[in-house]
C-alpha cells in the first residue's frame, strides 16, 4: 500500500478549504492501493472530512492530547478527534517537537491513546541539520523510534522527515533516504511483527510532483507526508496519481 497524506499545518480558512475540496475532488481519481489523507487544522476538521469522505479520503488531525477529557485548556483529545471523524493523527511532527516541546515521553502516551480511540498514529521522526552534520542521524532516529518499545505493537505509520528538508525546498538525496528508511525498517522489525502490523514508512520534506517519482522508486518509501504542495489541490491530486 502507498500513502499520500497532506499536512495543512496552520493554513486555510473555511472558505479556502471549501474551494480546495471542490477543485481537488474534481481532479482526484481514487487509486486502489493508495491511501489518501488530509490533515487540516482543528476548526475545519469536520468540514473537510465531510467534504472528502465520499471519495475515500481519510481525515487526519495534526496532534492530539493523550487524556480523553479534562482540564487541559487549549488541547484536543483523541476522543474528540474520533468524534470529529478522524481516522488518524500525526504525532511527533518536528514542529511540535521543536516549537512546542513535545517529548518522547509524551509521545508514548499519545500513541497509546490514539490506538485506544481507533485513530491511526502517524509518527514523525527526523534529524536536524546539526545532528546530521555531526554524524548522529541514525542515533537520533533510533532514540525517537525507541518509544515503540513502550507503546507495544499496534497499528502505526511512520514518516521520516529530515527537519532541514521541511518547508525549505531542500530534499534529502536518494542515498540518504534509502539509508534511513532501511534503518527505520530494521528498528520496526525489532518492535513489531510485520505480519501483524505492516508499517508503511513515508518520506516528508519538500515533496512535490517533480521529485515524488524518484522518491517512490526508493525501497521502503511507501509514500509522502506533504506540507506545502498539499495546499495546492492540483498538485495534491497529481501526487496521488503519481503514487498509483
Ligand atoms: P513540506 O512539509 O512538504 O512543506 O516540506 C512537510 C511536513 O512538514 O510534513
Amino acid at each position: 500500500m502507498r500513502c499520500v497524506i497532506g499536512n495543512w499545518k496552520m493554513n486555510l480558512l473555511s472558505t479556502e478549504a471549501a474551494a480546495f475540496c471542490e477543485t481537488f475532488l474534481a481532479h482526484h481519481v481514487p487509486v486502489s492501493g493508495v491511501a489518501v489523507g488530509i490533515a487540516p487544522p482543528f476548526p475545519i476538521l469536520r468540514q473537510v472530512g465531510d467534504a472528502v469522505r465520499a471519495k475515500g479520503v481519510r481525515l487526519f488531525a495534526q496532534n492530539g492530547h493523550a487524556e480523553p477529557k479534562g482540564a487541559y485548556t487549549g488541547e484536543v483529545s483523541m476522543a474528540q478527534l474520533q468524534d470529529a471523524g478522524c481516522a488518524g493523527v500525526i504525532l511527533g511532527h518536528s514542529e511540535r517537537r521543536q516549537l512546542f516541546g513535545e517529548t518522547d515521553a509524551a509521545l508514548v502516551k499519545k500513541v497509546k491513546a490514539a490506538r485506544e480511540w481507533n485513530l491511526l498514529p502517524l509518527l514523525c521522526v527526523g534529524e536536524t541539520l546539526a545532528e546530521r552534520e555531526a554524524g548522529y542521524t541514525l542515533e537520533i532516529l533510533g532514540q525517537q523510534l525507541s518509544i515503540l518499545a513502550e507503546t507495544g505493537p499496534g497499528p502505526l505509520w511512520v514518516a521520516y522527515e529530515p527537519v532541514w528538508a521541511i518547508g525549505t525546498g531542500l530534499r534529502a538525496e536518494a542515498g540518504q533516504v534509502r539509508e534511513v528508511h532501511a534503518f527505520i525498517r530494521t528498528k520496526l522489525d525489532q518492535f513489531m511483527d510485520r505480519g501483524d502490523y505492516p508499517v508503511p514508512i513515508l518520506y516528508g520534506g519538500s515533496v512535490t510532483p517533480d521529485n515524488f517519482p524518484e522518491l517512490l522508486d526508493i525501497p521502503e518509501v511507501a509514500g509522502g507526508l506533504v506540507g506545502g504542495a498539499s495546499l495546492d489541490p492540483l498538485k495534491f491530486a497529481e501526487l496521488v496519481k503519481l503514487a498509483g
